[in-house]
């Protein structure tokens, strides 16, 4: 039996940074309704699983989460099943775990409330509808924060990448509006945030009106925002090489507030791959962005995502995405075997690789982008540079905090957090830098 009257709630997120602001944004809502957060799973009477369907191994943990929910007298807390494995799998999600009580997608958690009440009813309730009325309406005005927070401003994918579920799980390309993220961004600022993140799956296909009707695009956004007192620091992220606009290569050496960081995945380094995985971009077409943005932006740091062994890939083709990442030299980036996902054309292609294929390429690639993170991080030794300090180390009056190339640094301060505070280089590993205060 569950528990029927939660008066206290847990939100465990699993996913992208999208995904880890849909929990706060859950769990805001849950406390504008009475309940109280609890740290653990295991001390909260409504267990909250926000979820990620974008390869199968993120997708499969949901239920070995949902089993390990019972306690040890029997019991477990109401379970409520969120996010995008909600959104995919819906009805199937009870009738593979009856323990749980609601289930609801992405586009559909400002329902959270309703959907708690039906539950205590004993119904079992399920939302997965993409409603026309914006969630983000019906959420109440953010709360505290810490120095850094993340703030939704588009959502949703046009570009059905063959390999992926997005499109499915979040719906279609939507953009929030000017007046609407910079309310939230001025909510965040007067909370304690010195850095706002703005999100979106493709972020820079953002586009809104502004205060006076004219059409704006993503850099009219960081434009904005860098007006924004309080506010030090700009970031975005997921972007799609196709929206990588002029105004927005531009205000990379524009605009002070926008730090020196661009997300700008390729998935593969070879144009057969990137027709097969639909990306609507070439090598080509990517190198020379990177290049203009290098241009406005010397010193800009870029990161990226790659998928090795997509179906059909030859071992030569692999090699290619070895090639692009000696051109680019990235300073951060994040790889994955492919993951075929129900529904998504890729699944049903011919020529898919197998398994030991995939870890060794995947080896190489990750060995490759190891080595280029740490010359990036070592590069940075010895210069002085701001840090945005974030969080509590380990040892005693050491605090963490990010340059603004996304470094963690590490320091020895009497400053606090939130502080953005001059730092001076001293060691690099593969993850993290070590400063002193200068
Ligand atoms: N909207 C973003 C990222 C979406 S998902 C973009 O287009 O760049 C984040 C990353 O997960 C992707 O960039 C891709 O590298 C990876 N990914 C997505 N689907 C995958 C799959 N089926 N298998 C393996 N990796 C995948
Ligand atoms: Fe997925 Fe491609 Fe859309 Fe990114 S652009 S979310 S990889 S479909
Ligand atoms: Fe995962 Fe959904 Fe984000 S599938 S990566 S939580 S958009």
């Amino acid at each position: 039996m569950n528990d029927r009257n939660p008066k206290t709630f847990h939100v465990k997120s699993f996913g992208c940074q999208m995904n880890v602001y849909d929990g706060a944004r859950m769990a805001e809502l849950l406390e504008a309704e009475g309940m109280s957060a609890a740290a653990e799973s295991a001390e909260a009477d409504l267990v909250v699983l926000n979820t990620c369907h974008i390869r199968e191994k993120a997708a499969e943990k949901v239920y070995s989460d949902i089993g390990r929910l019972k306690r040890e007298d029997g019991s477990r807390p109401m379970i409520a099943v969120a996010g995008c494995v909600a959104q995919a799998e819906g009805a199937e999600i009870p009738r593979r775990a009856p323990s749980v009580d609601i289930v609801v997608g992405p586009q559909a958690y400002h329902r959270l409330p309703e959907l708690v009440t039906r539950a205590k009813a004993g119904e079992r309730a399920l939302d997965t509808d993409m409603p026309i009325e914006s969630k983000f309406t019906a959420l109440p005005a953010r709360r505290k924060q810490g120095p850094t927070a993340f703030l939704t401003v588009q959502e949703g994918c046009d570009k059905f990448c063959t390999y992926c579920v997005v499109p499915y799980t979040r719906g279609a390309e939507v953009s929030r509006s000017w007046a609407a993220i910079l309310d939230e961004a001025k909510a965040l600022v007067d909370h304690g945030a010195r850095e706002i993140t703005l999100l979106g799956q493709n972020v820079n296909a953002w586009e809104g009106e502004d205060e006076k009707g004219r059409t704006q695009g993503l850099d009219g956004l960081a434009r904005a925002l860098d007006r924004l007192p309080g506010l030090e620091r700009i970031r975005y992220t997921t972007s799609h090489p196709n929206d990588m606009t002029e105004g927005l290569i531009r205000a990379h050496g524009e605009v002070e507030k926008l730090m020196p960081f661009l997300h700008l995945p390729v998935q593969s380094g070879n144009d057969r791959v990137l027709k097969a995985m639909n990306r609507s971009h070439t090598t080509a077409s990517y190198l020379a962005i990177i290049e203009r943005v290098r241009e406005a932006r010397p010193d800009i740091a870029i990161s990226g995502d790659f998928i090795v062994g997509f179906p059909g890939e030859t071992d030569a083709e692999f090699e290619d995405t070895l090639k692009i990442v000696e051109a680019v030299n990235y300073a951060q980036a994040y790889s994955f075997k492919y993951s075929a996902r129900p529904g998504t054309p890729a699944a049903e292609m011919d020529g898919q690789v197998p398994a030991d294929v995939m870890d060794e390429r995947l080896q190489r690639l990750q060995a490759l982008l190891n080595e280029q993170q740490l010359a990036f991080n070592r590069a940075t030794v010895g210069r002085r540079t701001s840090v945005l300090l974030e969080r509590l180390g380990k040892k005693p009056g050491q605090l963490i905090g990010k340059s603004p190339w996304l470094q963690s640094v590490h320091l020895e301060t009497d400053a606090s957090l939130g502080d953005l505070v001059e730092v001076e280089i001293v060691s690099a590993g593969p993850n993290s830098l070590a400063g002193a205060q200068a």
